[in-house]
């Protein structure tokens, strides 16, 4: 039988009279990594948030693996939803040991983190002169400090060059190896397609399409017209 560590079931978010997210149910699978695909404005952050514990939903439901959602769930739940947080004047390590403080986290997985996110060699470096992908990164170790079975991440790629993208997605690949199920959103298709099993096309709130994605689909075309569709 499929096992999901996530499901929502016609989840939705109001702001005012805006229905900013409109009965959306995803299905992410154990040990895969889900694109949450969408155009700006589209309700890609509103769901991550409603998941993460941020923002309370309107209506509808959050199962994390096939149990509803509770609070107590946000310990297997790890997120990095816009900007991470850092100290500036701190080093990685330190950033990282200031995070397991405030959580009440054990420092025994700082070593672990850094090493997942290839940023082990950062020394005495300042995280204020990190590159973007290296403080995306960065962000990404915090989030794991908790040893988390669900990853959260809202458009890592965001800001990133090339180079710090290539970097981001393959540290994203290892972690279904590691144990951990990942969602991701972006609204530039090309920068996750390669690197995603299954996809949710979402716009105006709508969850428009949802499906595995072999590696010959042009994600681009199905993306363009589902998008098109949901326009006219
Ligand atoms: N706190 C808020 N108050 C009012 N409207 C909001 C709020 N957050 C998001 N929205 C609106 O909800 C819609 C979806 O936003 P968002 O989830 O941020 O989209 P995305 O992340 O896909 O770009 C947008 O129209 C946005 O303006
Ligand atoms: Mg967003």
């Amino acid at each position: 039988m499929q096992k999901y560590s996530l499901e929502t079931k016609n989840l939705c978010k109001h702001f005012g009279k805006q229905q900013a997210v409109n009965n959306v149910s995803l299905k992410v699978q154990t040990g895969t990594i889900y694109g949450l695909l969408g155009p700006n404005g589209a309700g890609k952050t509103t769901t991550l948030k409603m998941i993460s514990g941020l923002l309370h939903s309107s209506s509808g439901e959050i199962l994390i693996d096939g149990e509803k959602w509770e609070r107590k769930h946000l310990e297997e739940i790890g997120a990095l939803i816009e900007a991470p947080a850092l100290y500036g004047n701190l080093t990685a390590k330190e950033n990282l040991l200031v995070h397991t403080k405030l959580m009440g986290l054990s420092k025994k997985s700082i070593n672990d983190v850094l090493e997942t996110v290839d940023l082990k060699n950062t020394g005495k470096k300042l995280s204020s002169h990190f590159s973007m992908g290296m403080k995306q990164r960065l962000g990404m170790a915090i989030s794991l400090l908790g040893n988390p079975k669900l990853l959260i991440l809202d458009e890592p790629t965001n800001g990133l060059d090339p180079i710090g993208i290539q970097e981001l997605r393959e540290v994203i690949r290892s972690f279904p190896n590691k144990g951990i199920t990942v969602i991701v959103s972006s609204h530039v298709l090309t920068e996750i397609s390669q690197i995603v099993d299954h996809v949710g096309i979402i716009s105006d709130g709508l969850l428009r399409y949802q499906g595995a994605l072999s590696q010959e689909e042009d994600l681009e075309a199905l993306f363009m017209k589902v998008v098109r569709e949901a326009r006219k």
